[in-house]
């Protein structure tokens, strides 16, 4: 996306912002609209930890075995989250304007120096967000910020009957090797170019814009309801007064 349509772009989600929220259409279940041109994906730092784990924990245990390649019980996401290093790791999100997580993504990168030219990608995105794109956005995301890391190969982990991540995989370009019932993805990444590395800055700079807006907004409509609700309130104490 060139740089203008990217401010385009963010300048529509903040007028997006501006709307009331209205129940459901969030969810993707009524009301469902247009995707947006830009889908704002933010870099998260340790300080969403919690968000992470509430993200991860609604999950379905179904979509869990997707998603770890077993049935991840509560303790053991926990555990996952309490060790995620957001140092050497990147995880990357996609926040609602109620600012819940709706989907998010890990990119590992090995432990080992010597291996730093590879990295491993997961994702999952809550059933409500499902088929809007978000797992294939995150997915390019996590790809462009690994070549500009100097990256040459990010390897997805998933099971055979996991049609989605696997499309994904393939739509980006990966080979993948199918091994019974659990397939590896490997996509070669071209060199970082300039043009890259300056698209992640600004995608970067516009969601956290784009988080700091949904925050404000949050905020403002929470503050417009108490002021209703106590508006209400007179009213009501108004009209129980003899006249
Ligand atoms: C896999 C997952 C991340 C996909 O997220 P998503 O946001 O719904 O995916 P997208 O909307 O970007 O769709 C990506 C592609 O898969 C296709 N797709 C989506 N859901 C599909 C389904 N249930 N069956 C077949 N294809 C599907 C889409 O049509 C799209 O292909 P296209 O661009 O050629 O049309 C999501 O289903 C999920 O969180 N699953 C549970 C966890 C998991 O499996 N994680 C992956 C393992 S690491």
């Amino acid at each position: 996306m060139s740089t203008t349509n990217l401010i385009k772009a963010s300048l529509e989600a903040g007028f997006e912002l501006l709307r009331p929220p209205h129940e459901g259409a969030e969810d993707g279940s009524s009301a469902r609209r247009t995707p947006p041109l830009l889908v704002p994906i933010r870099s998260l730092g340790a300080n969403h930890r919690g968000r992470i784990a509430q993200h991860l924990l609604s999950l379905e245990p179904q979509d869990r075995y997707l998603r770890f390649g077993y049935a991840a019980q509560d303790q053991q996401i926990h555990r996952y989250v309490d060790s995620l290093d957001f140092e050497r790791d990147e995880i990357f999100g996609i926040y609602n304007r109620k600012l819940e997580l709706i989907a998010m993504a890990h990119l590992a990168f090995a432990k080992d120096e010597q291996l730093r030219s590879c990295a491993e990608f997961g994702v999952s995105v809550l059933p409500s967000a499902r088929g809007k794109g978000y797992g294939a956005r995150l997915f390019d995301r996590a790809a462009m910020h690994a070549a500009n890391e100097g990256v040459s190969m990010m390897f997805i982990h998933a099971l055979s009957e996991n049609t989605a991540m696997l499309k994904i995989a393939r739509n980006a370009g990966a080979k993948v090797e199918r091994d019974g019932s659990e397939t590896e993805a490997y996509l070669q990444l071209p060199a970082s170019t300039l043009d890259s590395k300056v698209t992640e800055i600004i995608e970067e700079q516009v969601a956290q814009a784009d988080y700091r807006l949904k925050a404000q907004a949050k905020q403002f409509w929470s503050f417009l309801a108490q002021v209703q609700a106590v508006r209400r309130g007179a009213i009501d104490a108004q009209s129980r007064m003899p006249h």
